[in-house]
């Protein structure tokens, strides 16, 4: 019997809370799952091609079984149909099969696929509720928890959207053996990402098991709920990233600039994450915040899980740009999250000089 593990999102205004559930094999009971949460009638399963030849046959067949009728929408594979024009052509769908307001869409694949969807669920009808089924690493870990959905806009990503909460989470790790390896190591990323921005015993046990996760063994599965459990911890402070939230883009400013200035598609998200948690740890290090041997380790962690690439030669004007550019600039100054040791960060503004000299450094190290 695979085992279950539950993390509840707590959030103001109770009826918003949900359950993270994670358990193998998850997908075949979805649709006693949606009748339990109240649901009757008609689901829209929103997935692409790729996912859907692989798992909607039986989240369809189970999904028939509690009484659903499932409405099928494909998005194409692809960060760049994260769009207006794609949100567009579910709304089309919807309403051509007289989606109605209580019944639920089901987002069944990546963190495209639960943007977009999450999104369109945020305005169709002015909401109607959605439960996410992730089956990327970085979707179960990060992109199906907290509520933040969107599709991109030609100027930039994830410029339009709203947060936005499912109903439910489920996650089926066994749809991880499926996933092609970049993919898998991109998402771990942002495992290792929670160990150091809040929980130290955690980043132990990914360095004691470092081996086992990057093979996707047992250990993946206390992986993903020790990280949807510290996200949910973060999201119940400060849904609206008003503050605390801010936590959870540790490595982003650098990551986000490295992908920019390096070219859309060159790196995952993941794989310029952990570029950017490198550069943000030493940046730590050398302001004096933080102590080496933490810098270190993480860097060490992040090569164990197969994950250290070499920072791209890219010019420092150029990076900057890049950098101020970034959502979390404002007034000259670059917000950054910098650990003060693993387990512990803190926000703290950087200014332009700092950030050259602190670049300078590494061309000399
Ligand atoms: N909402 C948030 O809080 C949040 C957080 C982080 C990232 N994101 C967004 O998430 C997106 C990236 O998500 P992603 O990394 O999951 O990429 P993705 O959704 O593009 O999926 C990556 C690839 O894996 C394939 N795939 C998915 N599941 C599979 C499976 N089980 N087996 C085989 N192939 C599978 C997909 O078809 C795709 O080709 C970005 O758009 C990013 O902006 C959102």
């Amino acid at each position: 019997m695979p085992k279950t593990r539950k993390i509840r999102v707590n959030l103001r205004g109770a009826p918003r809370s949900y359950d993270i559930v994670i358990k193998d094999n998850i997908i075949k009971e979805l649709g006693p799952r949606l009748s339990g949460l109240g649901f009757r009638g008609s689901v829209a399963l929103i997935t692409n091609p790729k996912v859907k030849r692989l798992y909607a046959g039986v989240i369809i067949k189970s999904l028939a079984s509690a009484g659903f009728k499932t409405i099928v929408i494909t998005v194409p594979d692809g960060e760049r149909y994260k769009t207006l024009d794609e949100a567009a052509k579910i709304f089309d769908a919807l309403v051509k099969n007289r989606f109605e307001r209580g019944s639920p869409i089901v987002a069944l694949g990546g963190g495209v696929i639960g943007d977009i969807s999450g999104f369109a669920a945020s305005a169709y009808l002015r909401g109607v509720p959605y439960i996410q089924v992730p089956t990327t690493l970085l979707a179960q870990v990060d992109s199906s928890v907290g509520g933040k959905t969107g599709v991109n806009h030609p100027r930039g990503k994830n410029l339009i959207g709203a947060f936005y909460q499912p109903a439910a989470v489920y996650i089926d790790p066994l749809t991880l053996k499926t996933l092609p390896e970049r993919e898998f190591k991109a998402g771990l990323s942002e495992v290792i990402k929670y160990g150091v921005i809040k929980d130290r015993a955690f980043f132990g046990f990914l360095e004691r098991n470092a081996a086992v996760i990057s093979k996707r063994g047992p250990a993946i599965c206390a992986a993903i709920e020790k990280s949807c459990a510290l996200k949910a911890w973060v999201v119940s402070r400060d849904e609206r990233e008003s503050g605390l939230r801010a936590i959870l883009n540790f490595g982003h400013t650098f990551g986000h600039a490295t992908e920019a200035a390096s070219g859309y598609g060159t790196f995952l998200h993941g794989e310029a994450i952990s570029i950017g948690m490198v550069m943000a740890m030493n940046l730590s290090v050398s302001l004096g915040l933080c102590p080496a041997k933490d810098a270190q380790r993480v860097a060490a962690l992040i090569s164990a899980m197969g994950l250290l690439l070499d920072a791209p030669k890219i010019s420092h004007a150029k990076l900057i740009d890049a950098m101020r550019l970034d959502k979390k600039v404002s007034g000259g100054k670059m917000r950054f999250v910098l650990p003060r040791a693993i387990g512990r960060v803190i926000v703290k503004d950087v200014t332009v000089p700092q950030i050259r000299r602190f670049l300078g450094s590494l061309d000399r190290a």
